[in-house]
């Protein structure tokens, strides 16, 4: 868990008091020096709930029900221990949100700022003398030298002091250092973890460098790559590699390649495939489907075709499939990776691409089929009909497809397969989507406008001039009161009402994320759609009138001619502002 979270949960649990928060969702009732209500959590009839005011603790000795104040308010409210937490912090203490938050946002930025450092020194080694072998590899590895620059890579020397001590020497504390997981401490005394290695830095898609990936020179030596350890910046369950120079060509083609290597995203990149990113030799996880699934639509697996290749395929295959992805694989030639296959001459029109649901059934049937093995064969086939299932619940037209082909390729009746599948067909659940605790029913671009004011001080200004086309009245209140405090949030939160504080403590927990640069598109592009929903919905009204009177019939027409402007704007043809 991340640590200002551990330090939240601290917090929480040495000042709330666990018997207050208790009775105020069931009666309870003193015994002694102890508190004892009817447990809630199975049919009681006597109290065998028992609280402990001291240890801050309660336990029933009916149903084996205990934990803390923050487990009680999950298992009451059905809700997860996250948000529990959240709700705690926000009714009893909002102060602690607010400053244990702006803590972490410091500790993050010094980081990164630690990290940009060390980047820094890691690209002088490589131009270094000491990094001439480092360079040599590079050049053996065909990574031509304008890679070197797009990718930021750099060298870590032999020796593991020198940098660790001018970081000190420039003024950065130890324990951020530390924090960085690319430094730690030995007797006393920092040193990288990276020793003479060729680092490629792992950067965050808003270009931040959170974490360095070293790979050896020598193939002899073990292990080939090490990573810097997670810290506040990095999870590796979350981060891309390559991210920060795939962005723009993911978001504008909608398109993305996903490799096993940072060697292979930059062979990719060198011959001209900039959507690619790889997720660090791991796999896919639903935190990093979350983040694609915003920006493409089309995600493409090229991985190693080899064993562990095509094993890891198989599994994020079912992965992206239960997150209503089907993906698409880039089969490579026996043997190769994206890398070896551009290395060895390969060219992009050479590439082959393959649905994902028929790599799945074709790899998964075509031995057993061989072979003629039956038990083989219907191990098999559960495991394609267990994944045409999840697709059959999202959709049956595409299900259908799948079922025709696969059935043809077994020589079966599709009506068999097809009443296998419905009777496998569960509800379509996506997994692990975010919990996400503000009111679904104000509509998501508005709560970003407000995220803007709250996270974009600088984008008040633009806020402002959109204010009346809101159309959430607690968006607007909450905006409003922003504004009223210049952006200071602190003055904010004392202005504002019951409902406006909780909307602003909800945007504020969530601590989103945005570009320091650019995110002048970002508002310009949300504020447009603000406009466009607000004129969709008086069009309708406007059109009845126009039938009748001439004067709202020009009203109406030049309400269609902005809203085509203003949608075409954010489609990016016209150039000039409106
Ligand atoms: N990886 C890692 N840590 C390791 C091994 C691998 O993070 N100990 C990640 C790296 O992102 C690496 C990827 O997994 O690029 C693929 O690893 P591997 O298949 O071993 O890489 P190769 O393609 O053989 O690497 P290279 O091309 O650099 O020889
Ligand atoms: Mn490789």
């Amino acid at each position: 868990m991340e640590n200002y979270k551990k330090e939240l949960i601290k917090e929480l649990l040495e000042r709330i008091d666990i018997v207050e928060v208790i009775s105020s969702y069931i009666p309870i009732k003193k015994i002694g020096k102890d508190w004892y209500a009817i447990c809630p959590f199975h049919p009681d009839t006597k109290p065998s709930l028992r609280i402990r005011d001291d240890k801050k603790v309660f336990n029933c000795f009916g149903c084996g029900a205990f934990g803390n104040v923050i487990t009680f308010v999950s298992k009451i409210k059905n809700i997860s221990f996250q948000e529990a937490v959240t709700s705690l912090a926000e009714r009893y203490y909002p102060d602690i949100t607010i400053e244990i938050n702006r803590e972490y946002w410091t500790e993050k930025r010094a980081i990164i700022k630690a990290n940009a450092h060390l980047l820094f020194n890691f690209r002088k080694f490589l131009t270094s003398k000491i990094g001439k072998p480092a360079r040599d590899y590079l050049q053996t590895r065909g990574i031509d030298e304008k890679m070197w620059g797009t990718f930021a890579i750099g060298f870590a020397p032999q020796d593991p002091y020198t940098i660790p001590n001018l970081l000190l020497k420039e003024g950065f504390d130890k324990e951020t250092l530390i924090k960085t997981g690319s430094i730690k401490e030995i007797e006393g005394t920092l040193q990288l973890i990276f020793r003479n290695r060729i680092l490629f830095p792992i950067t965050n898609s808003k270009g931040e460098v959170i974490a360095f990936g070293g790979r050896v020179l020598d193939d002899l030596i073990s292990p080939k790559y090490i990573n810097s350890s997670e810290s506040p910046v990095f999870r590796k369950r979350e981060s891309f590699f390559g991210i920060t120079q795939a962005l723009d060509e993911i978001r504008l083609y909608g398109k993305c390649i996903i490799t096993e290597g940072y060697i292979d995203v930059i062979a990719l990149h060198q011959h001209g495939i900039k959507y690619a990113v790889s997720c660090l030799g791991t796999s896919i996880t639903s935190a990093h489907i979350e983040f694609l699934r915003k920006i493409a639509s089309d995600v493409i697996l090229m991985f190693d075709n080899d064993d562990a290749g095509r094993r890891a395929i198989l599994k994020n295959i079912e992965t992206l499939v239960k997150a209503g992805i089907i993906p698409k694989i880039c089969i490579l030639p026996p043997g190769e990776d994206p890398d070896t296959f551009f290395a060895k001459g390969g060219k992009v029109e050479e590439l082959q691409i393959k649905d994902g649901i028929i790599y799945y059934a074709e790899y998964l049937l075509e031995d057993p089929l061989k072979k003629n093995d039956k038990i083989l064969l219907s191990q098999a086939l559960a495991k394609v009909q267990s994944l045409l299932s999840i697709i059959y619940s999202d959709s049956e037209t595409q299900a259908e497809i799948y079922i025709r082909e696969i059935a043809s390729k077994l020589n079966i009746q599709s009506s068999a397969l097809r009443s296998d599948i419905k009777k496998l067909a569960k509800p379509f659940v996506p997994i692990n989507h975010p919990q996400n605790f503000i009111r679904k029913d104000i509509p998501e671009y508005e709560l970003e406008i407000l995220r803007f004011a709250t996270f974009i001080p600088e984008s008040i200004r633009f806020v402002r001039e959109y204010i009346q086309y809101i159309s959430s009245e607690e968006v607007k209140q909450a905006l409003s009161v922003i504004l009223e405090a210049d952006g200071n949030l602190e003055f904010a939160i004392s202005l504002a009402d019951e409902n406006s504080r909780k909307l602003l403590m909800e945007i504020l927990i969530e601590h989103r994320e945005y570009p320091e640069i650019g995110w002048e598109n970002l508002v310009e592009s949300t504020l447009q759609r603000l406009a466009i929903e607000k004129i969709r919905r008086e069009l309708p009204e406007l059109a009845r009138q126009a039938v009748k009177d001439p004067i709202k019939k020009q009203a109406y027409l030049n309400m269609l001619k902005k809203l085509s402007y203003l949608e075409g704007y954010r489609r990016g043809k016209p150039k000039k502002k409106f």
